[in-house]
């Protein structure tokens, strides 16, 4: 099989020692391998999300947002959902499958919410629950959190965030952005395969669902921080061979700092929108709400997302996305996420100047100079 470089919305390539970790002989997820191996992992994540609680789920992201809200909702509770894309949907059409009665707030075009908005819309709703997409994977959209959660506590109302593209290629310190819940999942910037996804809370959040009746057995989250302080193991069986190379991806991320993991996501999706806006061409997400992790380059009149992904893949060698929601027929989206080296940056700039023209060496260097 030819080895693509993915620059994908998720799934994204991995570091080699990633890849192999995989391959592990198994073991049993009720024995002392996997307890120390649990405890590695989720003091890791503890350190990735700023919080003590971390449930570690054997689903993908869709299922820990599912988790996140059948845990901090109750029935019939009404949540305030903003809308910015497909994952914002997909949230909304959780929420109300969960019996909650769910409020849109769609922010201007291009943009995040205001705190302004959004506080008008928590009054006028009455709903104490704020549900957001921190970067909406669809549009490249990113949301300002700490604001977000300064105006929903004063409107009394938690604020639960799906991170599932967001963490890993921005800041994220539950604490100290005062988030009460965050779901996100492996296999975007944490750079490790699909199939394991993550809840973390804190003390607002686990007040609320203790006091909330119980509605499922798989998602319940306090059976999760149960086993975990109790045997350092998960209800019911995980997916070990993806928290083999979760360890191991979460290991080198921690190692390269966090910090310069982030930046380094920034680097290249700031050199992207660059060379793309420097050209004369445009890209979704205005100026001040543009993600780190995905870029959403609006496609030249006459060029299809089929055509441009055929580009990306049979001439640079490179995967890239197509687009989403209402951008479907107009855009790709590039990812800036899991292991790759210069020459992939290179590649993506010379695909994209290939189709807006600009000077890629100009925004490789500026690559090189925000790292
Ligand atoms: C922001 C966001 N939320 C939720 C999901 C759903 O995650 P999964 O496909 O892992 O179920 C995705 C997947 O791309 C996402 O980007």
């Amino acid at each position: 099989m030819k080895r693509l470089q993915l620059l994908l919305p998720g799934p994204v390539s991995l570091h080699p020692e990633a890849e192999l970790a995989q391959a592990l002989p198994m073991i049993n997820h009720r024995g002392p391998e996997f307890r120390e191996l649990f405890k590695r992992v989720v003091a890791k994540l503890q350190k990735v999300f700023g919080s003590e609680d971390v449930a570690v789920l054997t689903a993908s992201g869709t299922g820990a947002v599912e988790a996140m809200l059948v845990n901090f909702v109750a029935p019939k509770e009404k949540i305030l959902i903003i809308q910015t894309g497909t994952f914002s949907d997909r949230m909304a059409k959780t929420a109300s499958a969960i019996g909650a009665e769910v409020e849109l707030l769609e922010p201007p075009e291009g943009e995040g919410a205001s705190p302004e908005d959004v506080d008008e819309a928590l009054k006028r709703s009455g709903a104490k629950v704020l549900g957001v997409v921190a970067n909406e994977t669809s549009t490249g959209v990113v949301q300002d959190l700490p604001e977000l959660a300064k105006v929903a506590h004063e409107r009394d109302a938690l604020i639960l965030v799906d991170a599932v593209s967001y963490l890993g290629g921005h800041d994220m310190d539950m604490e100290a952005m005062d988030l009460d819940a965050v779901a996100s999942a492996t296999q975007k910037a944490l750079m490790a395969p699909p199939g394991i996804s993550f809840v973390a809370w804190r003390e607002r959040a686990e007040e609320k669902m203790k006091a909330l009746p119980k509605r499922s057995v798989y998602w319940d989250l306090e059976s999760y921080k149960k086993f975990y302080e109790e045997k350092f193991e998960t209800p019911a069986t995980p997916a070990v061979s993806v928290l083999f190379a979760l360890d191991r991806s979460l290991e080198i991320i921690l190692n390269y700092g966090l910090a310069n993991w982030i930046r380094r996501h920034k680097a290249f999706a700031d050199a992207m929108n660059f060379l793309v806006e420097s050209a004369g061409g445009s890209v979704y997400p205005k100026e001040g709400w543009r993600s780190n992790t995905i870029v959403v380059p609006l496609l030249p009149e006459g060029v299809t997302p089929a055509q441009a992904k055929a580009l990306a893949r049979e001439k640079w060698g490179i995967d890239v996305g197509g687009g989403a929601w209402k951008l479907k027929e107009k855009s790709i989206r590039i990812g800036t996420m899991g292991w790759y080296g210069e020459d992939a940056v290179y590649r993506a700039l010379s695909f994209l100047a290939e189709l807006y023209g600009g000077d890629v060496e100009e925004a490789f260097q500026k690559y090189k100079s925000s790292l």
